[in-house]
């Protein structure tokens, strides 16, 4: 298993180029399951989750290709409706298949995702959604078993709660429903956003983008004639950089990003006393002369996403006062907690918010990752850190961080990948 070793602290100066989303590039790779033709994607992140879901959905009969970014998939010999649990239970998003399996084929048999270490995280919204547009949904085995054979029927759904990859299963399976489909109380995300332009630009009757209520049209079971694209900028990666400037006390600049989908984050540094310079597809960061405390609470997009809630957190260790983190969305996101602690970090938790008693001097130590986003916290926190940090488990920073590594030496970080 590999580890980082870092050693801190550091300064970095320079640019990093951003990746494209993962979160937009998943349901996008499975909305060309609705598709007859070959499609190509344009900057596509090589990490370990796409390479997850290309396995996925070659299993279920496509032929793909990746290579410098670009993605060369064709859906048109899927000829398998089951999404097994080997690869399900390596990554949550591969329920994304759901929606889009069962509207092209009236059938499909996919794993339960199953738990996770952020949370539960159920599935129940979209299997709801889909039952009400006339799909026969059983549990059996550890299976959800999807059954529409006459199609799936456009109908009236309002969403219980804000789910990102709810809305955009229902939105894949609408497009190939009979009849129209209103959704209410819909994801806004970015990611959310792209897949229903890539959608409306491919020839589907989609109205509502990027508000909460969505308005589809579907082609009663007829595939699409599906558009090229380019997946847009990762703003959680975006996010994390500009938190590397911001706990290291740099100014650098990220390149290939959109600023108008980083309001939220941009807005808190800005509160904890940092500057930017932005064009339109670049941000540079002014680190603050000290950093500020911050209030944050998690919630969906257009607010302050949970993807950056830990990245924040490292941060706010070095700021001057209390901050207080409140974690809207997964009930068991603060791991990351206990390991800053082993770097010196003074926090309390209680339920879901965390208080964060900035100023303790960081020192470094043996750190475990335990997901995703958490990893990239302990980074940040090594690279303020007094000292060699050992980062383990570093397998989930690699299913999200493209070359984050690499990136971080080129902007001067002292950062290497070492086998346990
Ligand atoms: C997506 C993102 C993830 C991000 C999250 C919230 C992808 C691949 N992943 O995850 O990085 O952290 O959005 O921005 O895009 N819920 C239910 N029932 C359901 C579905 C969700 O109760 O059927 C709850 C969840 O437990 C959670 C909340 O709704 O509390 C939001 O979850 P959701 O938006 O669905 O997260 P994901 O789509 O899994």
């Amino acid at each position: 298993m590999d580890y980082l070793r870092i050693q801190g602290p550091t300064k970095l100066q320079g640019s990093v180029v951003i990746s494209g989303a993962k979160n937009a590039a998943l349901p996008l790779i499975t909305l060309t399951l609705l598709a007859h033709n070959k499609v190509t994607l344009t900057n596509v992140p090589e990490v370990a989750d796409i390479k997850t879901l290309l396995k996925l959905l070659r299993n279920l009969g496509a032929t793909s290709s990746l290579e410098n970014h670009v993605l060369h998939l064709d859906t048109s010999t899927v000829n398998h409706t089951m999404a097994n649990y080997d690869i399900v239970k390596t990554m949550r998003a591969s329920i994304l298949v759901l929606g889009p399996l069962l509207a092209r084929f009236g059938h499909c048999e996919v794993s339960l995702p199953g738990g996770c270490a952020i949370g539960q995280r159920p599935i129940d919204l979209h299997l709801k959604a889909l039952e009400q547009m006339g799909a026969q949904i059983t549990i059996h085995a550890g299976y959800v078993h999807a059954l529409a054979p006459e199609g799936l029927k456009g109908a009236h759904i309002i969403f219980d709660k804000i789910t990102v990859t709810g809305t955009a299963n229902i939105v894949m399976a609408a497009a190939l429903a009979h009849g129209k489909t209103i959704l209410v109380n819909c994801a806004k995300e970015p990611e959310v956003v792209q897949l229903c332009e890539i959608l409306r630009d491919s020839g589907i009757d989609i109205t509502g983008i990027g508000t909460s209520e969505l308005s589809i049209i579907g082609t009663g079971g007829k595939t699409i004639d599906m558009v090229d694209f380019e997946i847009i900028p990762d703003r959680i990666e975006a996010g994390t950089y500009l938190c590397a400037g911001a706990i290291t006390n740099s100014s650098i600049t990220l390149e290939h990003v959109r600023p108008d989908h980083l309001d939220a984050v941009t807005g808190k540094l800005e509160q904890m006393g940092c500057t930017f310079d932005i064009t339109d597809t670049t941000i540079t960061i002014h680190p603050a002369p000290q950093l500020k405390h911050i209030d944050i609470i998690t919630q969906e997009y257009p607010a302050f996403p949970t993807d950056m809630q830990a990245q924040f957190l490292a941060l706010a260790t070095l700021a001057n006062g209390t901050s207080i983190i409140e974690e809207r969305l997964f009930e068991n996101r603060f791991m990351h907690v206990s390991e800053l602690q082993r770097l010196g970090a003074d926090i309390k938790l209680n339920g879901h918010t965390a208080a964060v008693m900035g100023g303790t001097p960081l020192f470094g130590a043996d750190v475990m990752a335990t997901d995703l986003r958490a990893s990239s916290a302990l980074v940040l926190a090594a690279m303020a850190a007094e000292g060699t940090t050992n980062v383990h488990r570093i397998y989930h920073l690699d299913r999200g961080y493209e070359n984050l590594e690499q990136k971080l030496q080129a902007l001067g970080a002292k950062i290497e990948r070492l086998k346990e």
